[in-house]
């Protein structure tokens, strides 16, 4: 997602060169979560002759590539590069564009005026920019970006400028704001009525700060506050954020000479810095006035401030991009609870049962006087319609049509006005997708997008649609968008059926199984150490068939996909209804064979397949519900899946598949990340 980078020198000469290449680099270090656009905050040459405040902040942003900002910081003649800064504080931030379209003005920083007296970088979602906005819009505050984020600098202005005559210090003013602030955000901010002075804070979403005194300061140096409690805690938690036994507990830092403090949303950007770091906790609000570092509570009571452990890294830097994955597949796949979460977020009110979509709202009424809906992809996003197209025809009681693009513009579809023509894709600009968007426009079709990537061509070209929200997807196998763009026509179908009567039941069983899968997800990958175990006896085999029907036939045919694309082992989705048409003829005791059979409608008839499996002394491996006897007698081995509604029950099944899919490929050997002669991002035909 989003990336924070800042860089804080204090009584420590820096050329502004020098700084801006250890801002650049700590977004470079940042790159592989994926952004599109990028930004960084700096002082300005002290001297304007109009200003009477000489801590002018310049801002450089750039859409596109780190690198195409790094071009741009040099161009800037206006700023002398070798000037030596003494204490300076400069942030830098790559974006992921949630909230409007990737450009320099939506990127970050973001300011609170021309003057640029308050900017403000930000990870996350303020879910209630909408009514702060508003509220600052009618006290005179003009926004210029169409970015959430930007409610924060003019908030904190506005505190500011409303403060009477209270001596507020930067830190209180952060403080006051994020008490505003709903949503998930880590935050930095630079102002220049503070210069040389940083403050930090998060809510869900992570921040941790480095520190490197001038002859890298032994922790014993640190003015320390000991706290025992805090101090186990400290070092209780380090397993899940890979810390190291090393730590020690501290609620101020830095002996007022010579220090360099780095604030990152990962660790990755400072490890090459220093491995001496402290990570926030929810509501901590850190601030580094006269090169000293100080943690506060939000709303904390007198005298309770935070004790937080400085621990000490000792990863190597590769691994930490990974966390402790081996892959940006296998994060990806752990991701699931989080990325199907952030999916529904804002959209899903659990206490009205309400779904609201904001790209589908103004166009619901057309959509529901279509006479059919297409759902048009390539590979993956082809699946999730697939996986889709039976809960949409129950729920807009309209014909759904699945069609893979290729196919659908070499047939020449017939498709009229009166259609809806859907285009899934992750990446947004799928070429064969991109060409049916343009043959159903040009036939007059209202045309709804779903896609990962806002300001892509698909996003761009549609006339209205989903983000999906699920963070970049790096590893070119596709695991979260999937997931997410499977949650997301499920919401679909919701608010198409919000006033059907007769489907209110349905509805309600649905929103409640959204509501708990994101829990589901963590309980399916608690099998993980299964299906390695699974992977171990089958990575040496050549074939392997999926089979299921129903609402888990997609399962099929998407972990058939990832088993051929990153193993390259053949692989094949089956229908368990056409066993009997041809594929049976494959069955052997040699032949491995996965069944998905959940306790749904076609339960009954996967077990009639799976019969005709045993009956061929085939040993199937089945992914089922918990305490299915009648299953598990006729099983090889079988992997219990926690039950949720019939038509969710694909979110869960699928995921086994995506583990047993990246374990073989591991074990086979091969690039997990980068399989051979496949691209992320297919452009051409
Ligand atoms: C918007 C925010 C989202 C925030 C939510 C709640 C943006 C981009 N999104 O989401 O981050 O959580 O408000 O306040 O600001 N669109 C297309 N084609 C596509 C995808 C989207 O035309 O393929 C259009 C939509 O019709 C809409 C706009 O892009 O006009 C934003 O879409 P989306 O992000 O899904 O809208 P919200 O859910 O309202
Ligand atoms: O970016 P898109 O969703 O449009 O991509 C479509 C397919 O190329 C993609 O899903 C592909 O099948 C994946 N690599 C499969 O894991």
């Amino acid at each position: 997602m989003c990336g924070i980078f800042a860089y804080l020198n204090y009584c420590v000469p820096r050329t502004r060169k020098e700084i801006f290449e250890t801002l650049v680099k700590g977004l470079q270090r940042l790159e592989y979560r994926g952004y599109d656009s990028a930004g960084i905050a700096v002082d300005g040459d002290k001297n304007t002759m109009t200003d009477d405040i000489n801590n002018n902040i310049v801002l450089i942003k750039k859409k596109g590539k780190v690198k195409a900002l790094n071009e741009e910081l040099y161009k800037k003649d206006c700023m002398d590069l070798e000037a030596e800064l003494d204490t300076h504080f400069g942030m830098a931030h790559t974006r992921w564009a949630t909230h409007g379209e990737p450009s320099a003005l939506n990127s970050h920083p973001h300011r609170s005026d021309k003057n640029n007296e308050f900017v403000v970088i930000h990870n996350g979602i303020i879910t209630n920019y909408k009514e702060l906005k508003k509220y600052l819009n009618s006290k005179g505050y003009e926004f210029e970006s169409e970015t959430d984020t930007e409610v924060i600098p003019k908030l904190i202005k506005y505190v500011y400028d409303n403060r009477e005559r209270e001596d507020l210090s930067f830190s209180t003013l952060v403080e006051r704001v994020i008490q505003q602030l709903e949503g998930a955000f880590a935050l930095m901010f630079k102002s220049r009525y503070f210069p040389g002075e940083a403050v930090a804070t998060r809510r869900g979403s992570p921040l941790l700060i480095g520190v490197r005194s001038k002859d890298e300061l032994p922790t014993e140096h640190i003015p320390i506050q000991y706290n025992t409690a805090m101090f186990k805690e400290g070092v209780k938690e380090k397993n899940s954020h890979n810390r190291s036994d090393n730590s020690t507990a501290v609620n101020s830092v830095g002996d007022s000479k010579a220090v360099e403090y780095y604030f990152a949303s990962d660790a990755s950007a400072i490890i090459e810095h220093t491995n001496k770091v402290i990570y926030l906790e929810d509501d901590d609000i850190a601030a580094v006035v006269g090169g000293k570092l100080s943690l506060h509570r939000l709303n904390r009571l007198a005298g309770e401030d935070p004790v937080r452990a400085i621990q000490t890294l000792q990863m190597e830097l590769q691994e930490i991009m990974k966390g402790n994955f081996e892959a940006f597949m296998q994060k990806e796949i752990f991701e699931q609870p989080e990325s199907v979460f952030n999916t529904m977020r804002g959209r899903i009110c659990f206490d009205t049962n309400k779904v609201i979509l904001g790209g589908l709202k103004d166009h619901l009424k057309e959509i529901k006087r279509c006479r059919r809906l297409i759902m048009i992809g390539c590979g993956t996003s082809f699946h999730a319609a697939v996986a889709t197209r039976q809960i949409l025809e129950e729920l807009t009681e309209l014909p759904v049509m699945v069609e893979l693009a290729s196919d659908f513009l070499d047939r020449n579809t017939p498709v009229f006005r009166d259609d809806v023509c859907f285009y899934i894709s992750q990446s947004g600009e799928t070429a064969d997708t991109l060409m049916a968007l343009r043959y159903c426009k040009e036939k007059g079709a209202l045309t709804v997008g779903i896609t990962n990537t806002v300001g892509s061509s698909i996003s761009r070209d549609t006339d209205c649609g989903v983000h999906i929200n699920a963070g970049p997807e790096i590893g070119v196998a596709s695991t979260k968008a999937y997931t997410s763009q499977f949650a997301a026509l499920i919401m679909f179908g919701l608010m198409m059926s919000e006033d059907r009567i007769s489907l209110q039941a349905r509805r309600l069983e649905i929103i409640n199984g959204l509501r708990i899968l994101p829990e589901l997800i963590k309980k399916v990958l608690t099998l993980d150490k299964k299906i390695k175990s699974i992977a171990d006896e089958l990575y040496e085999q050549k074939s392997l068939l999926v089979m299921g029907r129903g609402f888990n036939y997609a399962t099929c045919l998407e972990g058939a996909l990832k088993i051929k694309e990153i193993t390259y082992m053949h692989s094949e989705g089956i229908l368990a209804g056409e066993l009997k048409h041809g594929p049976l003829a494959l069955i052997d005791k040699h032949m491995p064979v996965i069944m998905i059979m959940m306790r749904d409608a076609c339960y009954t008839k996967c077990q009639n397949a799976l019969q005709q499996v045993t009956a061929r002394s085939g040993r199937p491996i089945i992914l089922c519900c918990q305490d299915d006897p009648e299953v598990s007698k006729n099983a090889y081995k079988t992997i219990e899946l926690p039950q949720t509604v019939d038509c969710l029950q694909g979110i869960l099944s699928v995921i086994p598949l995506q583990l047993l899919s990246f374990h073989l490929a591991v074990l086979r050997g091969y690039d997990v990340d980068c399989p051979r002669n496949l691209a992320k991002s297919v452009t051409v035909e």
